[in-house]
């Protein structure tokens, strides 16, 4: 009797192990799917700056607008891992409830053309990171336990990786003056929020906030639709930021050795040089 419990509980236990590891194995390679075009932006990065590597104080650091589930954070941490760059801490802003509602009095053309076909491609609410998990990993039911989980699969220390939640336009005005004095100035910012309005407001706060300088790298991960010169999206806050702060670019595109050598996406910016923000002229150098 006392056996066959053993033999149960022992069946049980291998069990749950099995489901453990299954998950674990398969929920990274879940979440780096679509990552090819952050690997593609470390190998232009390096191109162009092979000193990058080994450098022996952290270049600065990495802030991402649109974290999801975590897999853009991951593919930058792992990349810059395997090709020896330092960076500093993470700072990953996200509702973590999806998109926000479009406002009926956008002017970006995306935006009124998202809202006129009723949302059919992308609705507010969509992109729920809160939810996904949800249904992904049991243990998840507060914000709390959200970035526990994401720390775990970004992989970065614990305590060099910072989540703010919220919507854009509610939480950067709200950050703490400690937290603001925390952040040191991009590395890499990784636009990922899909709208205009999803990149220029955080665009804004970057740079009043001294945030990005000369040095800084600016990846932004939705210019297949609202690529840059088609006045709407991502496109567009980089053409609005660029011609009111005077920011003159380092560009690399990649170029796809299938089609000729065409250039194609992804595009990575290095920022050579701005106007700055009043009262940033002291913080603007990257380390
Ligand atoms: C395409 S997903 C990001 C994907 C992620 N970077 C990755 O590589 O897996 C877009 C994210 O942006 C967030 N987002 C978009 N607009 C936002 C806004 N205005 N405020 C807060 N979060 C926003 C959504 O919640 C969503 O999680």
């Amino acid at each position: 009797m006392h056996s066959s419990l053993a033999f149960e509980f022992i069946g049980v236990t291998m069990k749950a192990l099995f489901v453990f590891v299954v998950w674990i194995v398969a929920m990274p390679a879940k979440l780096l799917f679509g990552q090819v075009p952050r690997m593609r932006a470390v190998a232009l990065m390096l191109e162009a700056h092979p000193e990058l590597r080994n450098n022996a104080s952290p270049h600065g650091d990495i802030f991402e607008f649109g974290v999801f589930t975590g897999g853009g954070l991951r593919a930058w941490v792992d990349e810059f891992a395997k090709r020896a760059i330092k960076f500093g801490q993470l700072w990953g802003f996200d509702s973590f409830k999806g998109m926000p509602d479009v406002d009926p009095n956008t002017s970006d053309p995306e935006e009124q053309r998202i809202r006129q076909r009723g949302h059919r491609e992308v609705a507010p609410g969509q992109l729920n990171a809160m939810q996904r998990f949800r249904e992904e990993v049991a243990s998840v039911s507060s914000l709390d336990d959200l970035h526990r989980e994401l720390r775990r699969i970004i992989g970065h220390p614990w305590d060099r990786t910072h989540f703010i939640s919220g919507f854009y336009n509610e939480s950067l005005p709200r950050l703490p003056p400690e937290m603001l004095r925390r952040m040191k100035p991009a590395f890499l910012v990784d636009f990922d929020g899909d709208w205009y309005s999803s990149t220029i407001g955080p665009w804004e706060f970057l740079l009043a906030n001294c945030l990005v300088v000369p040095g800084s790298f600016v990846y932004y991960d939705d210019l297949q639709e609202c690529g840059l010169g088609s006045g709407c999206g991502e496109g567009r806050a980089h053409a609005e930021v660029t011609a009111r702060h005077h920011i003159k670019w380092e560009r690399h595109d990649w170029r796809d050795p299938r089609r000729n050598n065409r250039s194609g996406l992804p595009i990575v910016f290095r920022v050579l040089s701005l106007r700055p923000a009043p009262g940033c002229r002291r913080r603007l150098v990257l380390q």
